[in-house]
């Protein structure tokens, strides 16, 4: 009940945006003549709104209201969803001419801004059909029966209905009118009553009319074989002298409103409405048109017969039937039919009954889901959803993706599409295509998968056309894509390495470590590299000797400096993977003071002209000699402790410290002092075992000195040594061999309080060389 009100309303309500332009050119207007009545058909688009219609006869012009268009023979359908009006009018209806053709006459009035405009519309008809003895028109909003006169011409009463209409005229006063119900028989009246009370009897030729709404109070409904009809028993009688004339009018139509059932509208009829011989003949179509059983059946209509019933199953696609959207918590559909029927049969006199049914038929709402399939393939890295059974009155409108919403259709401007596919079979598609790596789709790694989630919610909004009720349809869609951590490209340069990563867009995933420090601004700052980071990539300079090289293969020709960025998941702290770049340095002069203790140290004396080149080198303890010369160039490696090393404990730090020196003339002693200086913080064993371990790389310098006998102290050398370390019987020292320890009972440690301060430290406090060499 409520949806057929929502329906009517519906049908009444939709609005159609063109108006006011002239529809009296090709298609806006059709005026057709059919067997049993006449038709205007208007375009709807074409007025504006829904137009009024007048009738026409020589008596003026009635305005065709909804109760005067069941009175008098009219019948007026919205057909909205085929944006068409359409008037059926009876060929007995009241303001028809009745000659030898029917005339009709009507005013189409459409409004305009408030302003009416008139179009007169006329055309004859002449019925193609002879009438049979008995036809019964069930139009929608009326039953019309008319017989054939019988009585005899000769009577003289033929006279009376001649003269019938005007029906109200003096001449049918003697004309009396009794309705009766299975119960009884109603008290007579004049047909000037009647005609008050809403029936219409009339004389047409040589035919007897009987108009009458449905629902009228003289009106009964009762079941025939399972199926509700309304019955209408008039009984029209003349009493004059003594004759007495008696004609039976019965109008009745099935009012089956119909049902749905597996696709099919079911609609019946009883098989014995009016007094029949066996079955009866039955044509029938939809919108006005009529085929044979066969041909129906042929279109996939279903024609059946039993319990006495006709039943008649229009497929719910049928052609011509009007299908509709409809939201409601859902969407749906409903599919409208205009039913038209001819039944006819036979009584035992060999009378025929012809029965015209016109039935809209409302199928129930029908649930019409939409289709959602996820078509993507991850190696197309895109999203591609597709929306399919749009119904062709549904429209796309927007599109939310992860919240976000976006018009359709899209603008340029982005990144995703929408492609449309419209069906032959009046559906249409979209498909949706979204980049697997845009910004808008969410991002996870999946941690069983080892590979990233994309997430991707969407609600679609689709409108009703015509209409503005939005129906959201929402899916989530997922895709897994294998991801491998990221590699840094990595250059050597002279002085260090430089890192870069272009960052994807899920890098962020990703912790960066050195060693099992998290690499950060702060520690970039800290540690002496340069980082730069922005959206785009990540760059990271590592300067030689800062600290997280590993350098190995130490030699005058160069050495092999190794550095290693771990990639680490951020939340495990699990190592996916690591870039380890090892480069070949050459750089000319440098000391290393390693972790494990040793102290490495290049001298460079190409500055000194060859000729003048000291020929020997030795440290403190002068049995340690170099690793290796190279006439400019001079290389020692020895553990701190060993070679007259002399240690200084400071507050924070712990400072070893030798000589180079190089025996260039006998009164004066040139050379280098060389220093490892380790933060005592960093160091965990040194002075309970005898194991040097530090966690740090130590500062190294070289600092030139010139002293002027080897016995003199040195001039430069800190006053405040306070630890010496015995001098030793050392091998020459190689960094492939295991440190040199020196035992305990060497080391004495005295605690200074001052700070050491005369190290030249480098900026970033590497090692810093400077070349003070005089050798004029
Ligand atoms: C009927 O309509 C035609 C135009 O279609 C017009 O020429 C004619 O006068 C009209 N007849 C009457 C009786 O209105
Ligand atoms: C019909 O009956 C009504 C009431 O009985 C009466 O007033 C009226 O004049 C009658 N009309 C005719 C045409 O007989
Ligand atoms: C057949 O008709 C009878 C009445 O004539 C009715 O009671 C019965 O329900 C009908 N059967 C079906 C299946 O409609
Ligand atoms: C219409 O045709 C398309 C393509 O053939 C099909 O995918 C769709 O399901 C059809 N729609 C309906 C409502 O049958
Ligand atoms: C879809 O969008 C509409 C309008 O913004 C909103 O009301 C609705 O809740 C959304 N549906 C879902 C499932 O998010
Ligand atoms: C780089 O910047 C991004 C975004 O600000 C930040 O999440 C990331 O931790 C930074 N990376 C490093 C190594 O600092
Ligand atoms: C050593 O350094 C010089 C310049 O500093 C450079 O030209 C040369 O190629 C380097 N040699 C090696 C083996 O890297
Ligand atoms: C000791 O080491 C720290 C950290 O390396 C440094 O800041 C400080 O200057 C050093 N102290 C001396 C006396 O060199």
């Amino acid at each position: 009940m409520a949806f057929k009100m929502m329906f009517s309303v519906a049908l009444l309500l939709s609005l159609w945006s063109t108006a006011g332009c002239d529809f009296f050119v090709e298609g806006v207007l059709r005026l057709e003549c059919h067997d049993r009545y006449f038709m205007i058909a208007v375009d709807l688009a074409a007025t504006g709104e829904v137009p009024r219609f007048e009738a026409v006869d020589g008596t003026g012009t009635y305005a065709i209201t909804e109760h005067y268009a069941a009175k008098c023979g009219y019948s007026i359908s919205i057909l909205s969803l085929l944006g068409l009006v359409e008037l059926r009018a009876s060929y007995f209806s009241c303001h028809t001419e009745k000659g030898a053709d029917f005339s009709f006459r009507f005013n189409l009035i459409t409004s305009y801004k408030g302003i009416d405009a008139y179009y007169a519309l006329n055309k004859t008809c002449s019925p193609p059909l002879p009438w049979s003895p008995r036809e019964v028109t069930c139009e929608v909003n009326y039953m019309e029966v008319s017989v054939r006169n019988e009585l005899p011409c000769q009577s003289g009463l033929s006279d009376g209905w001649s003269t019938l209409g005007p029906l109200d005229s003096p001449s049918t006063e003697d004309w009396q009118v009794t309705f009766q119900n299975p119960d009884e028989r109603l008290p007579p009246m004049n047909l000037s009553q009647a005609r008050q009370q809403g029936y219409i009897f009339d004389l047409v030729h040589d035919r007897i009319v009987f108009r009458t709404p449905y629902g009228q109070p003289d009106s009964y409904r009762t079941e025939v074989t399972g199926v509700p009809v309304e019955v209408v028993h008039a009984t029209v009688f003349s009493r004059k002298s003594w004759v007495f004339v008696m004609v039976d009018l019965i109008a009745a139509c099935s009012k089956d409103e119909g049902s749905y059932d597996s696709g099919y509208m079911i609609w019946g009829t009883p098989e014995a409405l009016y007094p029949s011989l066996g079955k009866t003949q039955i044509s029938f179509g939809l919108n006005g048109n009529l085929m044979e059983q066969a041909a129906a059946v042929q279109k996939g209509f279903i024609m059946k017969r039993y319990n006495s019933t006709v039943q008649i199953g229009i497929p719910y696609n049928a052609e011509g039937g009007y299908r509709k959207s409809f939201v409601s918590d859902g969407l749906f559909e409903f599919y409208i039919f205009d039913l038209y029927l001819k039944q006819t049969s036979v009584d035992e006199r060999h009378e025929e009954t012809v029965l015209w049914f016109h039935r809209n038929l409302v199928t129930p709402l029908l649930s019409s889901p939409l289709i959602t399939e996820d078509q993507t393939d991850v190696e197309d890295g895109t999203f591609s959803i597709n929306l399919g059974k749009v119904p062709r009155d549904v429209e796309l409108t927007s599109v939310q993706l992860n919240g976000q919403e976006f018009a359709v259709p899209f603008s340029d401007s982005i990144a995703y599409t929408l492609t449309e596919v419209r069906h032959s079979n009046q559906s249409h598609s979209y498909t949706l295509k979204v980049p697997l790596h845009d910004p808008i789709v969410i991002q996870e790694f999946s941690k069983e998968n080892a590979a990233m989630l994309h997430k991707l919610d969407i609600n679609y909004t689709l409108i009703v056309t015509p209409g503005d009720e939005p129906y959201y349809h929402t899916i989530s869609v997922t895709a897994l894509k294998a991801v491998s951590p990221p590699s840094f490209d990595v250059v050597c340069t002279e002085s260090g390495i430089d890192f870069k990563l272009a960052y994807r867009s899920f890098d962020y995933l990703w912790d960066f470590t050195i060693g099992s420090d998290r690499l950060t601004p702060a520690l970039a700052a800290n540690r002496g590299y340069t980082m730069s980071n922005d959206s785009q990539s990540l760059l990271l300079s590592v300067p030689l000797f800062t600290h997280g090289y590993k350098y190995t293969d130490i030699g005058l020709k160069g050495f092999l400096g190794t550095f290693t960025i771990l990639v680490r998941e951020s939340e495990t702290a699990d190592i996916l993977t690591s870039t380890i770049k090892t480069c070949l340095f050459n750089t000319t002069e440098f000391i290393m003071c390693s972790t494990n203790g040793w102290m490495t140290v290049v001298v460079d004396l190409s500055a000194v002209p060859s000729d003048e080149r000291p020929a020997h080198f030795h440290l403190v303890n002068s049995l340690c000699v170099p690793k290796e010369v190279d006439g400019a160039r001079v290389l020692f490696s020895f553990p701190l402790h060993s070679c007259g090393s002399t240690v200084e404990l400071a507050k924070e730090n712990v400072t070893y410290q030798n000589k180079i020196y190089f025996d260039t003339s006998e009164n004066a002693v040139e050379g280098m002092t060389v220093q490892c200086m380790y933060p005592l913080a960093s160091l965990h064993r040194l002075f309970s075992s005898h194991k040097f371990e530090s966690d740090e790389e130590g500062v190294g310098n070289i600092i030139p000195f010139v002293e002027t006998t080897k016995a003199v102290p040195a001039t430069v050398t800190p006053t405040k040594i306070t630890t010496t370390v015995a001098p030793q019987i050392t091998r020459s020292p190689s960094l492939h061999r295991p440190p040199f320890y020196p035992t305990a009972r060497y080391i004495k440690v005295y605690r200074v309080h001052n700070q050491p301060g005369q190290f030249s430290k480098g900026p970033k406090g590497n090692f810093q060389v400077k070349k003070l060499l005089h050798y004029a």
